[in-house]
């Protein structure tokens, strides 16, 4: 033996365990590359060792630069899966960042929803459709003669005075705001073939000021039926079918005696709303009656043939203890957060 040997097994493997526990180290790309210059590179503990070959005896050479050699690519191989598998890590991030959901629907404008009153209006009518009646509108803007004279209304009747009629100017035009739908009910008999059964939604108005139970403009739903032989228990079946679709199967209706110059006999319309919050309860609903002979002879009918029942009713009102609303100011103010509480329904 000639001379010693520096580079022995134990020192190539210590430097080989310190370059690869720096490699695993590395925490990306970048750290990754340093590790690799400081453990293969020039100032590196391999780089030093293999200077040092040129000085070995020659008998020693061989074996020692074969173990550097195997060092390096001990070194090089853990550096080339790291590396590998960073840059797929790196690649796949950048690849989410990038993705595009094709099926996404684009939002331009937030949704809105429809309002609780057109909502409950399309439902009555659903009730009403599905009896077989059909929907007839009339105008907003009404003529005196339908609004008042042809549903019997006398001519100094409290309901015509300024302080409940919007008249529209000129007072010599007789033009009217309605002040409920039952002018629909002559409109429908004029135009129509009987027999009629007919619902009229619509919109209604009356010099009341906006609080929290009242508003000048509201909405209203008419009925009337005009057939042979129909009697007063024909309007209590039909109410009665209608509030059990609003109010649930355990709700029922009672008529009190009242007046309506259109209808004799007339009465009051109450339900007994089993769901009402605080306990079941009877709630005013809306007017009912037989329609006076005088409205269907104003509509060129025989009393004697034809006979028949309305009823009407507001929509406010309904929503108001169906839905347990306590404010109308809600249901006027038209904000999207009060209308999303009934279901974005189209
Ligand atoms: N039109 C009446 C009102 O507005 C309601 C009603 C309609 C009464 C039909 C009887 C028959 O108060």
């Amino acid at each position: 033996m000639s001379g010693s040997n520096p580079i022995s097994e134990s020192t190539v493997a210590q430097a080989v365990a310190a370059a690869l526990a720096a490699i695993s180290g590395a925490t990306d790309l970048a750290s990754l590359r340093s590790a690799k210059q400081a453990t293969v590179g020039e100032q590196s503990e391999i780089s030093k060792l293999n200077a040092q070959l040129k000085a070995l005896e020659p008998e020693h050479k061989a074996a020692a630069g074969a173990l550097i050699g195997k060092a390096r690519a001990e070194i090089n191989a853990a550096f080339s899966s790291k590396e590998e598998q960073f840059a797929a890590a790196e690649e796949l991030a950048k690849l989410s960042a990038e993705n595009v959901d094709m099926t996404a629907v684009a939002m331009r404008v937030p949704f809105g929803a429809r309002h609780p009153l057109s909502l409950l209006q399309d439902q009555i009518s659903d009730v009403f459709v599905g009896m077989g009646w059909e929907i007839a509108e009339g105008p907003e803007l009404e003529h005196e003669w339908f609004n008042f004279d042809a549903l019997n209304f006398d001519a100094d009747h409290p309901a015509r005075a300024m302080q409940d009629t919007f008249f529209v100017e000129p007072v010599e035009s007789h033009l009217v705001l309605r002040t409920h739908t039952s002018p629909v009910q002559v409109r429908s008999l004029l135009e129509r073939e009987l027999p009629v059964y007919v619902l009229c939604p619509g919109r209604v108005f009356r010099t009341d000021e906006l609080d929290a139970t009242h508003t000048p403009v509201f909405h209203q739903v008419e009925g009337l039926a005009i057939d042979k032989g129909l009697t007063m228990a024909d309007l209590r079946g039909t109410l009665e079918h209608f509030a059990r679709i609003m109010f649930g199967a355990e709700a029922q209706i009672r008529l009190r005696p009242s007046f309506f110059p259109f209808t004799e006999p007339s009465a009051e319309l109450d339900v007994w709303h089993p769901g009402a919050k605080g306990g079941a309860r009877w709630v005013e609903w809306g007017g009912c009656g037989m329609v006076n002979p005088n409205v269907l002879l104003a509509a060129g009918i025989d009393p004697e043939i034809y006979q028949g029942f309305a009823f009407g009713m507001g929509i406010e009102r309904t929503l108001m203890f169906r839905n347990d609303v306590r404010d109308m100011h809600d249901m006027v103010e038209a904000d999207i957060r009060f209308s999303q509480q009934f279901g974005v329904n189209l």
